[in-house]
Formats: structure tokens, sequence, C-alpha cells
């Protein structure tokens, strides 16, 4: 027989950003991290882990195309742990069935283009780990399993959870205590919705691994970051998501993807991710909130140029009509629903700002927070 199980994970965006690590073959991080989830009706990775005594090799489906496990030490490390579990749970249980040493074919594809440049790797680790978690039975906590997740991908270790999820780093060596936690779910402010504004569909110039340690080993900054900023900014940011607080939620979120990305300018040789678009974004974005003399968006930036601006359900005219009037070609506004309102009063943009936004921005996702994987039923 085969043995199958499959699951879908979100996508998750930080708005503390993960920089740095402080051990790089445990993937251990600097700093603690936090992030929200994204709704998986927009943007999800379906996995199915299936295993077989008749299956001669370990192998993954990534989108169509066949991968090696054995070549990916990531992937390696999880099935290990994960595989070393499992037997150890046969052990216990003598009517379990003797599956721990089959091997295993892992088949995994997204919902959204690859190509829309769209961080890939945190939903898929995501879940892959929890594919086959699943297919194991492991009686694990989402805690327990954002251990071997974290192993794949530092940021796939929050995807394991739905709403707003810290990774705290640890003090441990060994890497146990350094795990993702729920700082609320979705329905404590379900009201958080997501314009992801694509800049580029290309692949990222420098990889976020490689970029990390070009930092860690060049740039003073990180250090005072790392030390003296993040574990402050950490609390506050759990205070304003814990009262629901938009307006020290946007600007936490601003301020740290500026501090990330002047980490990456401080690095030798420097590190670009935000480009002249990216930028011209960050000034649409400040000018909406001037209007409203207040927070009604905040945007982050990862390791690309893509934007992602978060804004509150009852803002949502406001923020979305201003990021229409300067995305005019851009593709997925079909999706969107708001009554357009005047955009002018508000709107006191120079017209190469808003140029460089259009020319540059090919498509917009709109989105909101939402849960943490779900395995399916068995078909
Ligand atoms: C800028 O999780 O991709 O998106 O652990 O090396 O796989 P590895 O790095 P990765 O880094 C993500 C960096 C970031 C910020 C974040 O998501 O916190």
């Amino acid at each position: 027989p085969v043995y199958q199980k499959t699951v879908s994970a979100p996508v998750n965006i930080a708005v503390i950003k993960y920089w740095g690590k402080r051990d790089v073959g445990l993937n251990l991080p600097s700093n603690s991290s936090l992030s929200v989830t994204l709704s998986q009706n927009d943007l999800r990775t379906l996995t199915t882990a299936s295993c077989s005594a008749a299956f001669e090799e370990d192998s993954l489906w990534l989108n169509g195309a066949m991968e090696s496990m054995c070549e990916s030490p990531r992937l390696s490390v999880c099935v290990r742990e994960l595989r070393k579990s499992r037997l150890e749970l046969e052990a216990k249980n003598e009517s379990l069935e003797k599956i721990a040493n089959y091997k295993l074919r892992v088949v995994s594809e997204n919902n959204f283009p690859t190509a829309a440049g769209l961080a890939s790797s945190a939903a898929g680790f995501a879940a892959f780990a929890q594919a086959i978690c699943a297919l194991y039975e492991l009686p694990w906590t989402p805690t327990e399993l954002s251990r071997v997740a974290r192993q794949g991908s530092g940021s796939a270790c929050r995807s394991l959870f739905g709403g707003y999820v810290s990774w705290e780093m640890g003090e441990q060596p060994t890497g146990a205590d350094s795990v993702a936690v729920q700082v609320a779910p979705v329905e404590h402010w379900p009201e958080m919705r997501v314009a992801i504004l694509v800049v580029s569909a290309a692949k990222k110039g420098v990889s976020s691994t490689a970029g990390m340690q070009a930092t860690v080993a060049t740039s003073s900054l990180f250090a005072e970051r790392a030390r003296n900023v993040v574990p402050q900014r950490m609390v506050e940011m759990k205070n304003a998501i814990r009262a629901r607080d938009f307006a020290s939620f946007a600007q936490l979120t601003m301020k740290d993807s500026n501090q990330f990305h002047a980490v990456c300018l401080d690095t030798t040789p420097p590190i670009f991710y935000l480009n002249d678009t990216s930028r011209a974004i960050i000034r649409a974005v400040e000018s909406i909130n001037s209007s409203v003399n207040g927070y009604a968006a905040a945007y982050t930036f990862d390791a690309g140029p893509n934007a992602v601006i978060y804004f509150l359900e009852k803002d949502s005219d406001l923020v979305l009509t201003t990021l229409r009037s300067v995305t005019q070609n851009a593709e997925g506004w079909e999706k969107a629903d708001f009554k357009p309102v005047e955009s002018s009063e508000f709107l006191n943009l120079e017209p190469t700002v808003i140029d460089t936004i259009s020319s540059g921005v090919s498509r917009v996702i709109l989105t909101r927070v939402g849960d943490g994987p779900q395995v399916l039923p068995d078909t």
C-alpha cells in the first residue's frame, strides 16, 4: 500500500525581521522575529507526502519538477528528524504500521505563480514538515514542529501558526528553545488586510541565506540592531497586536523594514533589495498617512523590491483607491472589493513618483490575515 497525507500551509510576512544567524548549522537566528500569516485562499503551498515499500528513493516534486532530496541538506535534516521520531513511535506502539524506513515521495505545489517573485520557502518548508508529520502521525504541537521547519528555512517556522506569530530566538546552543509561538489568533484582529505590490517577478539577486551571512560578518549596525533594538521592539509589537493598536503596529513595522534595509546597506559589499519603485511606494504610503494625520497603512519589504502593505479593513477604501490610482496597469485589481473614494485630497504625490510606481508594479495581490496549516481529509 501507499500511505499518504496532504496539507496546505500559508505564507507569512515579517513585521519584525529575521536577519542574521548565530548558528548556521542549526539555523538559529541572531534575533527574534514576528510575522502575520496570510490567508491561504490567496497564497498557499499544497503538499502531499506519501511513502511505500515500493518507492526506491526519497523524491521531491516542486511545481511539477523533480528535485533531489538528498542533495539538499536542509530537506535531509528535516526528514531525518521526522523519521527518527516515527521510529521511536513505532518502537513504543506495536500496533503502528512500520513505515518509518519506507522511502518518501513529496509533491508540492503553490497556488500562486512562482514567477510572482514571492517568498515561497516559508510556506514550502512549513508544508513539507507538516505533511510528513501528518503522514507519520506524530503527536506534535505546531511549536514542536516549528523546531524542524526552522532548520529547513528560518521563516518557515512562523508559517506553522495562523494569525500573529513570533519566532523566539531562544538561548540554548542546541536550538531546542528556538521555536515559533502564536502571539494572537486571526479572530483576535481579523480586520488586518494586506496588499502585495509585485515589483519584480525575478528571483532575488542575493539569497537571504547568503545576504545574512555577509551582514553578520561585516555590518556593525547589525550587532546594534540584534542586541539593542529588536528585543525592545518585539515587546512593543506584541503589545500593539494585543491592544489592536494599528498606529503602533504600523510605526514599528515600517521602522523595522527600514532598519533591515539599512543593515543590508551597511553590509560590505552593500546589498540593495529596494529599487526606485520600492522607494516610490514608500513615498505613496507616507503620503496616505500624512493625509489622515496618523497611520492608515504600513509598508514592509523582504529580500527583494516587492512591497507588502498592511492596513485595516475600515481604511481599505482610502488605501486601495490610492494604490489603485498609482498602479492602473497592474493585474489583480479585478478581485478588489472597495468603494473608490475621491483621492485627490490626500494624494499629494509628485508625477515622477506616480510614474515610477505605475511602470514598476506588474501585479497586485489583495489578501488578509489567515489561519495556520490545514491537514486535508483523505481522499
Ligand atoms: C528578509 O527564512 O529565507 O524574509 O533561514 O536562510 O532560509 P533562511 O532564511 P529565510 O529569511 C527570511 C528573511 C526575511 C525576513 C523574515 O522573513 O523574517
